[in-house]
């Protein structure tokens, strides 16, 4: 590599100045190249039990994640959402952080036991109430809601939990019944929060709520009622929602990048975003099971009923995919025309192990599943990452959080530079929150919570988004 002597950089940077003072577009670094389109929405998004607590207040029902995080072991430091951010009682609070920011759109998620106690049977008007002066004070305040009827926090009290296929039924029961209430004021709603979570981490690895380490037939079991309660959901929604209301899902592909951009690797990725995630998106974008899954999976492929496969590919107005790490692939002359690559221990990660950093896949994530499956619109319903955040003099300089969104935002831009239809950007998160397995060591916001005051202080990375909302553009 070149190396430059002091001297040497400090004519190059001369020479830079003389031509940025000569250029505005270049002193504004480019901004022509680096805008969003006009009406992209930025948002923010949180889920209820990450931020909620008020965990045995007004009827609400207990849930798995209540009592998974108050089993000794399975949650660290013995965290538990009991009181989280408070943002039950500190909704307006937030919404004001919302403000200062200037989104305008929020992702946030609704409490199924708020509403149904017991999962089901009889609603809990005290939580509807909540759930309306939540949406009312969002629209005083110039903030369009998007809303999430299931972020993981299952009513404890449905027999069986995923495990049943009756869970599928009452969430669309639940989800019709949310849309009925809100959807005059409403008008995005997601169904579920990334399939592998609750499915998987829960119930293969046994890492989430309700800790399960079932067999390979009960896992894919539970998967289909995952994606079984999407596509009962959809439909759910549809026929009880006002005319126009938008109804997709926010989740978690892996998201499959090419490592070099050249035709042969770039259609590998794409080929292996299809298959690695057939037991979830791809089966809600196509409407089946791909051959090449039941194959692999043999007598413990799913039981699927008459009617689940149309009502899982229910087509959808929106895809919401939250980004995180990527999953390299290369082109393989093997079977299946492709290779996952290994993560190494050299691949850079953010304060969670397992956030590898790959600012690619968010443009990846948006083109494969153009390229798959054509869908209306796109919007990345989560993106953002841990740091370890120390406060410094009472300031939060988390200059590794902005190269990380700097850099995943710049392949969003990439993205609608090129005209794939992403239309909206939600920030993972408004404020550090509680961080499943990991209770409150792992910081994901973009406001630092002081967990014993509830004092939330902006971060540098929340000055550095208002300023990119500001121009539209990345700065
Ligand atoms: C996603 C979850 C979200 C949050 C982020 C960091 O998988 O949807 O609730 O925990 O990770």
């Amino acid at each position: 590599m070149a190396e430059f002597s002091r001297r040497e950089v400090g004519a190059i940077l001369g020479t830079f100045s003389t031509m940025a003072a000569a250029s505005p577009a270049l002193a504004a670094g480019s901004l022509a190249q680096r805008r969003f389109p006009k009406g992209f929405k930025w948002g923010c998004a949180t889920a209820a039990y990450q931020v909620e607590g008020a965990v045995k207040e007004d009827g609400r029902g207990e849930t798995n994640w209540d009592i998974f995080s108050h089993t000794r072991g399975k949650v660290a430091n013995g965290d538990t959402g009991d009181i989280a951010c408070d943002s039950y009682h500190r909704y307006r609070e937030d919404h004001q952080l919302l403000r200062a920011l200037g989104v305008s759109t929020y992702r946030m998620s609704l409490a199924w036991s708020r509403i149904f106690p017991e999962g089901r049977g009889q609603p809990n008007q005290a939580g509807i109430d909540h759930y309306n002066r939540v949406i009312d004070d969002l629209l005083a305040n110039g903030i369009t809601p998007y809303v999430t009827l299931f972020h993981w926090d299952l009513p404890a009290a449905l027999p069986g939990g995923w495990q049943s296929r009756d869970t599928a039924k009452a969430f669309a029961d639940y989800a019709g019944f949310m849309a009925g209430k809100l959807s005059d004021r409403v008008k995005h709603f997601m169904t579920t929060n990334e399939f592998a979570c609750f499915t998987d981490l829960g119930h293969k690895e046994g890492i989430h709520a309700p800790g399960l380490k079932l067999d390979p037939a009960g896992v894919n079991q539970v998967r289909h009622h995952g994606v079984l309660a999407h596509g009962l959901g959809v439909q759910a929604i549809r026929a009880s929602a006002k005319a126009g209301t938008k109804v997709g899902l926010a989740d978690n592909p892996s998201i499959t990048v090419p490592v070099i951009e050249t035709t042969e690797h770039i259609a590998a990725a794409r080929k292996a975003m299809r298959e690695v995630n057939a037991a979830a998106l791809t089966a809600v974008m196509e409407g089946r099971y791909l051959d090449s899954y039941l194959t692999a999976q043999g007598a413990a492929a799913p039981k699927v009923e008459d009617g689940d496969m149309k009502a899982i590919g229910s087509r959808l107005d929106f895809v919401g995919i939250n980004v995180y790490a990527p999953q390299f692939v290369r082109a393989d002359a093997n079977a299946q025309g492709y290779t996952v690559l290994p993560m190494l221990a050299s691949s850079p990660h953010m304060a969670s192990p397992w956030l590898r950093v790959g600012p690619e896949s968010a443009y990846w994530a948006v083109r494969n599943a153009t390229e798959l499956w054509k869908p209306k619109a796109i919007y990345i319903t989560e993106n953002g990452c841990s740091a370890d955040d120390p406060v410094t003099d009472g300031r939060i300089d988390d200059a590794d959080r902005v190269m990380y969104l700097r850099n995943y935002i710049g392949q969003a831009q990439r993205a609608t530079a090129e005209g794939l239809p992403l239309a909206g950007y939600f920030l993972w998160s408004l404020m550090d929150n509680f961080e499943w397995a990991d209770g409150y060591g792992k910081r994901f916001g973009l406001h630092y919570v002081d967990f014993k005051t509830q004092q939330r202080i902006p971060k540098l990375s929340a000055a550095w988004y208002r300023e990119l909302i500001r121009r539209d553009a990345l700065v």
